[in-house]
C-alpha cells in the first residue's frame, strides 16, 4: 500500500520502520519540517511537508498514520475518514472520549477502514497468550491483574504529556488506555469503574498515577455470580519500568511480563493447575530481541483492508477506554486538567 505518515516523532518513525519492504512510504509531515525530512531521507520517493493536509491529499496515499501528538490526533483523522482514506490512529485516539465520538460518527459515514494504535495486542506473548486462551483449557476468566509504569525523565514535567491541553490527561490516558484495552480484550465492557489518580512526585496539572478496580458483571452468572475483575495500575513514579499482566482463569494463571528493551524480556509464562492442585505445571516462553507488534499490528490492518472487515483494536475499543479513563477523573474529581498540584519537587 502507499502510506503518508503525519507527526514524524518517536512513534511516527517506529512506524515507518515497521512497513518494511512491503509497503511504500510515499508522503510524511510534521509541524518540525526537519523531523519530517530526516524520517523522508530513509525511505527513496518519499516527499515531506510541514503541513499534515499535504499528506492528506496527497493523491497516491491510501493510508495514514496519524501519530502526532494528542491534541491533534482526532483533527487530523476527520480529515483522513472524510477523504475516505485507512486510517492507523495511534491510541489514545483523541484527548477524552467526547472528541472521539464526533471521529467515530464520522468514520462510520466513510469507505475507511480504522484501527487504533493498540499495539499491545501484537506482542507475541500476548498472541501466544491469546492462542492458549481460546483452547479453553485455563477454564472462565475469574480476574486481570495489570501493572504498567515507567519513572519519567529529567523534564517530563515540560514535555507535552504533561500539558493537559496538549495530552488530555496524564499517566491514566497515556499507558492506562492499553491496559484497559487489554483488559477488555479479555473481560468485556467494564459497566462498574472505581479507583482513583493522583499526582504524587511529578510538578505537574495532570496525574503521574492511575488506581483502577474495573467490573464486568454482565453475563456473571457463567462466573459463579462473580463479576469479572481488571485490577489495574498505571504510574509514571515506577522507578524501574514495568510491565505485568496476569490473566487468571479457573484452571491457570496466564502471565506476560516485560516488553522488551528497558521494561525486560518479554515472556509469557503459563500455570495450569493439575486435578490434584498444588504447584501447577509451568511452561515458559520468551521473546528477545526486536518489538514485532508494530509489524504485526500493521500487516493485520492491511489484511483487514484487503478482505474488507473491521479489525480489532478500533475506534469503538479507543472509545469504550476513553470513558473508563473519564469515569475515573470524575470519581477523583479531576477532568484531567485540574489535578492538584504535587508538593514534591521534580528529579534534578
Ligand atoms: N502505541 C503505543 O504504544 C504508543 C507509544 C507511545 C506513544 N503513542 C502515541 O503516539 C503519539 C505520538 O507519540 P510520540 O511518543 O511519538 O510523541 P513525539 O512527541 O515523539 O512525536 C509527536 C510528533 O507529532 C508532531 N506534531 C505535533 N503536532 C503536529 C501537527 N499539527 N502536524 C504534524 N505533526 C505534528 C510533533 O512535532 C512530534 O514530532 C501519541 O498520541 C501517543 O499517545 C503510542
Amino acid at each position: 500500500m502507499k502510506i503518508g505518515i503525519v507527526g514524524c516523532g518517536l512513534i511516527g518513525q517506529k512506524r515507518a520502520k515497521a512497513l518494511r519492504l512491503n509497503h511504500q512510504l510515499v508522503a510524511v509531515a510534521d509541524v518540525v519540517e526537519q523531523r519530517a525530512q530526516q524520517l523522508a531521507s530513509g525511505y527513496p520517493g518519499c516527499v515531506y511537508f510541514s503541513d499534515w493536509r499535504q499528506v492528506v491529499d496527497h493523491p497516491e496515499v491510501e493510508l495514514v498514520i496519524v501519530a502526532t501528538t494528542n491534541n491533534m490526533l482526532t483533527p487530523v483523522a476527520l480529515a483522513v475518514v472524510k477523504a475516505n482514506k485507512h486510517l492507523l490512529l495511534e491510541k489514545p485516539g483523541a484527548r477524552n472520549a467526547t472528541e472521539l465520538a464526533e471521529l467515530v460518527e464520522a468514520a462510520e459515514e466513510s469507505q475507511s477502514k480504522v484501527k487504533v494504535g493498540f499495539n499491545h495486542r501484537f506482542h507475541p506473548a500476548f498472541l501466544k497468550a491469546r492462542e492458549i486462551w481460546e483452547t479453553g483449557e485455563p477454564g472462565e476468566l475469574m480476574f486481570i491483574r495489570g501493572r504498567y509504569g515507567h519513572g519519567g525523565r529529567l523534564g517530563y514535567e515540560k514535555e507535552w504529556r504533561a500539558d493537559p491541553e496538549i495530552a488530555g490527561g496524564g499517566e491514566l490516558l497515556d499507558q492506562g488506555v492499553h491496559l484497559i484495552d487489554l483488559s477488555r480484550w479479555y473481560a468485556g465492557e467494564f459497566d462498574s469503574v472505581e479507583g482513583h489518580v493522583a499526582t504524587y512526585f511529578w510538578q505537574m496539572p495532570v496525574e503521574d498515577s492511575g488506581f483502577m478496580l474495573l467490573k464486568s458483571t454482565d453475563g456473571a452468572a457463567s462466573n459463579k455470580g462473580q463479576p469479572r475483575v481488571a485490577w489495574l495500575h498505571v504510574s509514571c513514579t515506577e522507578w524501574k519500568n514495568l510491565f505485568s499482566f496476569e490473566i487468571f482463569g479457573r484452571y491457570g494463571k496466564l502471565q506476560i511480563d516485560g516488553l522488551g528493551g528497558s521494561y525486560g524480556v518479554e515472556r509469557l509464562t503459563y500455570y495450569r493447575m493439575l486435578p490434584e492442585m498444588g504447584p501447577p505445571e509451568t511452561t515458559t516462553w520468551e521473546y528477545p530481541g526486536e518489538d514485532k507488534s508494530w509489524i504485526l499490528e500493521f500487516n493485520y490492518f492491511v489484511e483487514c483492508i484487503e478482505q474488507n472487515r473491521n479489525p480489532e483494536g478500533n475506534l469503538h475499543d479507543a472509545l469504550a477506554s476513553l470513558k473508563v479513563v473519564e469515569k475515573l477523573y470524575k470519581l477523583s474529581s479531576v477532568d484531567g486538567a485540574t489535578l492538584p498540584q504535587s508538593t514534591s519537587q521534580p528529579k534534578d
